[in-house]
């Protein structure tokens, strides 16, 4: 299906380790572009249509996932995205939403391919496949030691870890070094804002970015 041409729309991603703040800020970012009266959409990755929750079923929650190879982790990200962006983010930039993506075609190219270490061309060959011309307007990740994505996570779990946060911590080291590579390597596009600091002031420096970069 050929996507449209954006109007004034704008996707903005939100990239990062598991705990790292990334749906509290859209809530808190939303809040900022409703009060501004711009529709704002909010979806996430694997997700945001039936079909990608069952797809994100299969990935995170299927009992015999763990038997589940890069590759074909890979190509199910990958498809739901493809499936997101065509039903619901191409058609919300048409209609001049703000749209806000937890998680887009950055976490392919860290998880599947730093992080498991899949060749970089075809991990970018087929994230490009998967968006058509729907690119992120502007990606902010949020950038929090792995001990402290850990923990958080912990702390959250009600009941037992799916199968992407079995991974151990050498797994989660790669992700954030290689969010921040990624960074340094598109300044343009990626900023990078400390998850650290209290969630006020993380709000306040998304929102002064956010400002200063889409005008
Ligand atoms: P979430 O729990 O942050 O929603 O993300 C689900 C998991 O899927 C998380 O461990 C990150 C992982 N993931 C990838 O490995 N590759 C991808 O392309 C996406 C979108 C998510």
């Amino acid at each position: 299906m050929p996507l449209k041409k954006k109007s004034t729309g704008k996707l903005i991603s939100f990239e990062g380790s598991e705990g790292s703040g990334k749906s509290t800020q859209i809530a808190r970012l939303a809040a900022h572009f409703q009060k501004a009266h711009r529709e704002v959409v909010s979806t996430r990755e694997p997700g945001g249509t039936e079909i990608g929750e069952q797809i994100r079923n299969i990935i995170v929650h299927n009992s015999k996932g763990d038997e589940m190879c890069a590759e074909t982790e890979l190509l199910l990200f990958a498809a739901a995205r493809a499936q997101v962006v065509r039903e619901v983010i191409a058609p919300a930039l048409v209609r001049g939403a703000i749209v806000l993506s937890d998680r887009f075609l950055d976490s392919s190219t860290v998880y599947q391919g730093i992080a498991r270490n899949l060749a970089a061309d075809p991990v970018a060959q087929i994230n490009r496949f998967a968006v058509g011309n729907v690119m992120p307007d502007l990606t902010i990740v949020i950038d929090v030691p792995t001990k402290v994505s850990l923990a958080r996570l912990k702390r959250r779990a009600s009941d037992l870890p799916d199968r992407m946060e079995r991974e151990n911590v050498d797994f989660y080291n790669k992700v954030r070094d290689g969010y921040l590579v990624l960074a340094t390597s598109m300044p343009g596009r990626i900023i990078v804002v400390d998850g650290t600091k209290t969630e006020d002031v993380i709000e306040k420096k998304i929102w002064a970015a956010v400002q200063a970069r889409l005008k």
